[in-house]
């Protein structure tokens, strides 16, 4: 049998200290969401572009380990024809790419999604791994309401994240399983605590069972918090003493480290829970961050689409990059956050 080795020192240079891993890999579709927010068409020109200049933002190799690209980015290259892949490793930062290809109707299941994308997956991360990448992502979704997330529609997902993972393994890529909980919604962080314990178990149990090696595996998951429409927000500790207890309660100690989304919060809010969270001390596993829209809003904020504003949006991304790198460890201000008075570009949802 192939040793792991590999796929232990990609995930120990992912879960590098003072570093979080960016998600840039919305699909085409969604990037166009981002570009339409700053003035663009969606035009493969301008998502080229966009993803430039967030790979290429100065000294941001610094406070990012490693980018999740989409299939499109992984193929594209800079305007000096480098490909995308190769600007990342060049300068230390490690190219992942998501590997699912989206959420689909979960039969007899109303409102509950099922991701797909394994039919070819062999075959695929082959060739991602040729093109340089060396993790890989497939996100499952669940939305709370008082009847979901079903336990049919966690264990079909979890089975999926499961299959997905081993093939990862085998073709040398860290897979990062995610199974996210919206954020959207009325409900309690006491509700949001239970079905994220619930849906990180379950993907757990599965991935024991499929003999998926659990030290070549990050976890990338919601931060456990009420609904966006809930009357009460939770607070950074709430969120903080949520969120590590239902890791202690399932995730086993020997995963090569857990990654937390961002969700839809605001950009400031994210970088807060993480702080809290990182104020809690160190624990059994390396925990960061691998936020897409609440590094990216701050970058788009700047930007607005224009030559001339490239200098200041690189800058509010790297700002953004740096307060979670301090946040990872415990250390951000939340008072000393310049970035955090400035009104930001809204991206709406994430795939
Ligand atoms: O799948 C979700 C992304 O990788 C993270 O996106 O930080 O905008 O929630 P987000």
């Amino acid at each position: 049998m192939r040793s792991n080795e590999d796929l232990y020192a990609t995930a120990a240079a992912l879960m590098a200290d003072g570093k979080g891993i960016l998600a840039a890999d919305e699909s085409d579709g969604t990037a166009g969401k981002r570009l339409a927010m700053v003035g663009l068409p969606n035009e493969p020109e301008h998502r080229q572009g966009f993803r430039e200049l967030l790979f290429t933002a100065p000294g941001i190799e610094e406070f990012i380990s490693g980018v999740i690209m989409y299939d499109s980015s992984m193929r594209n290259t800079t305007d000096d024809g480098i490909p995308f892949p190769d600007v990342l490793t060049a300068r230390g930062m490690i190219p992942g790419i998501k590997v699912d290809r989206g959420l689909r109707p979960f039969q007899n299941f109303e409102d509950e999604q099922v991701t797909q994308g394994l039919d070819d997956l062999a075959e695929r991360l082959k060739e991602y791994y040729a093109l340089g990448a060396r993790f890989t992502k497939w996100r499952a979704a669940y939305t709370i309401s008082t009847v979901t997330p079903t336990p049919a529609c966690m264990e079909a997902n979890a089975v999926m994240l499961a299959r997905y993972a081993a093939l990862a393994q085998e073709a040398g890529l860290v897979p990062m399983v995610e199974p996210e909980v919206i954020f959207a919604g009325a409900h309690s962080i006491e509700r949001a605590e239970e079905v994220t314990m619930h849906a990180v178990q379950t993907l757990f149990t599965k991935l024991r069972e499929y003999r998926v090696d659990p030290k070549g595996v990050i976890l990338k998951t919601s931060m456990v918090l009420a609904g966006d429409a809930h009357t009460e927000q939770s607070t950074p500790e709430q969120v903080a003493n949520a969120t590590v207890r239902m890791l202690h309660m399932s995730v086993p100690y020997d995963i090569a480290g857990i990654v937390f989304l961002s969700g839809g919060q605001a950009p400031k809010r994210a970088t807060e829970n993480l702080n809290a969270i990182g104020k809690l001390g160190k624990q059994v596993w390396p925990i960061s961050s691998s936020f897409s829209r609440a590094l990216e809003e701050p970058f788009l904020t700047e930007w607005q689409g224009k030559e001339e504003n490239t200098a200041m949006a690189q800058k509010a991304l790297l700002y953004r990059a740096k307060m979670n790198g301090l946040a990872q460890q415990g250390k951000y201000n939340p008072k000393r956050d310049v970035q955090a008075k400035k009104s930001s570009v809204k991206t709406g949802s994430q795939d």
